[in-house]
């Protein structure tokens, strides 16, 4: 078996993972916040030092702006639906994955305004551009920090510095960089970061996060949670309302430890390697189609591909069927994407390198899309 489905979530975990969701279940098994006894206190701290390990992978110095969410779709609601209000206006691109666009089309039939800005034909946004979205109403630019499909990593320090000019906020949908590849939001001019924890996080699946830089306070978006009245909540506890997934988040706080001590650059670069060589080989061969860019070193890890006269689907089957690779071909959640890159209704073959994968798997992937783009 080859796992080459990264993008879509990460497999293996780092054995520290598996042990702390183990090890939480059995022996920290109490509810954080909720109880004073001993095992709900040891719960607070799986949270808590949960918090502090993506507060320093991110680069923040106060804890208390993560806010946990089941994933990065749960926290683009959050942020997008807690600070959009009627009369507001929000640039994105026409590029975006649903978390994103759904979203934003469900805000606009309650007046909110939008402007979808076009990437280049690589995927790339021009700050430029943006800025020149950006009206007297903006309250928020909400880009993906690089698309699932075309997987070009954006120009985020760029746009941070036109958005801060115009005094207008910048959210990014990190779902596919975040631990795959240094983010420091305060040097990035980020106020707003969505994120999954269950794939460059090395998480378990039901886990995220939202950063939320302070001065934004999105309402409350789930009701619940601790306190008498609503004005007595304040952040993280006022968006996390309800009994935390603990063993998750302790999960996810054991795969930032692991990124933290193997080191963000170090992950990057072996995933950059696996990268130019599925490039390389990919584009060798006729009638293979790459969305994106052709630079590894401007990619997320993920290239999307079509193959002349093979459905994605097909291609995806065949894989698994006859090599045992396992890799997402289809739409990937994010139609405008494939509007976008012209490949909808079919989609793409997908595949997505992680750290744990080596050379030798990639030169099987590409000996098998041989076989599969001869016949
Ligand atoms: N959105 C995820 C992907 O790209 C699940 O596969």
């Amino acid at each position: 078996m080859i796992y080459l489905d990264n993008a879509a979530t990460s497999f293996p975990k780092p054995e520290s993972v598996y042990r702390r969701i183990d090890e939480v279940l059995r022996t920290k098994g109490g509810n954080p916040g909720r109880s004073s006894h001993a095992l709900a206190i040891e719960a607070s701290r799986v949270v808590f030092s949960a918090r502090e390990a993506v507060s320093r992978l991110i680069n923040i110095p106060d804890s208390s702006r993560i806010v946990f969410t089941k994933n990065a779709t749960e926290a683009i609601n959050i942020g997008l639906k807690g600070i959009l209000k009627p009369g507001d206006h929000v640039v994105t691109s026409t590029f975006e994955h649903n978390a994103v666009a759904k979203c934003i089309s469900r805000l606009e039939k309650s007046g909110i305004e939008c402007t979808k800005v076009a990437p280049d034909e690589d995927g790339f946004l021009s700050p430029a551009d943006i800025g020149s979205a950006i009206k007297k109403n903006t309250k928020l630019v909400c880009v993906s920090h690089a698309s699932n499909v075309f997987g070009a990593i954006q120009p985020v320090a760029e746009i941070g510095r036109v958005c801060k000019s115009k005094g207008v906020s910048l959210m990014i949908d990190a779902a596919q960089t975040i631990g795959a590849m240094p983010i420091d939001v305060r040097a990035l001019g980020v106020s707003v970061l969505a994120a999954t924890g269950h794939k460059g996080l090395f998480g378990p699946q039901g886990t995220g996060f939202l950063y939320i830089e302070e001065g934004i306070e999105p309402e409350q978006f789930v009701d619940g949670g601790s306190g008498i009245m609503e004005n007595e909540l304040e952040l993280p506890e006022r968006l996390e309302a309800g009994t935390m997934n603990t063993p998750g988040i302790g999960g996810l706080g054991a795969g930032v430890e692991f990124l933290l001590s193997e080191n963000v650059s170090k992950i990057r670069a072996h995933e950059e390697r696996l990268l130019a060589f599925v490039l390389k080989g990919l584009s060798a061969m006729n009638g293979v189609t790459i969305t994106g860019p052709m630079e590894a070193a401007k990619r997320a890890s993920l290239v999307a591909f079509n193959i002349e006269g093979k459905k994605p689907i097909e291609v995806g089957l065949r894989l698994d069927d006859e090599s045992g690779i396992m890799t997402r071909c289809g739409t990937h959640c994010a139609p405008d994407a494939h509007r976008q890159a012209l490949t909808w209704p079919e989609g793409s073959a997908r595949v997505s390198p992680g750290y744990f994968n080596t050379e030798e798997e990639i030169e099987a992937f590409l000996k098998a899309i041989r076989k599969i783009a001869a016949k």
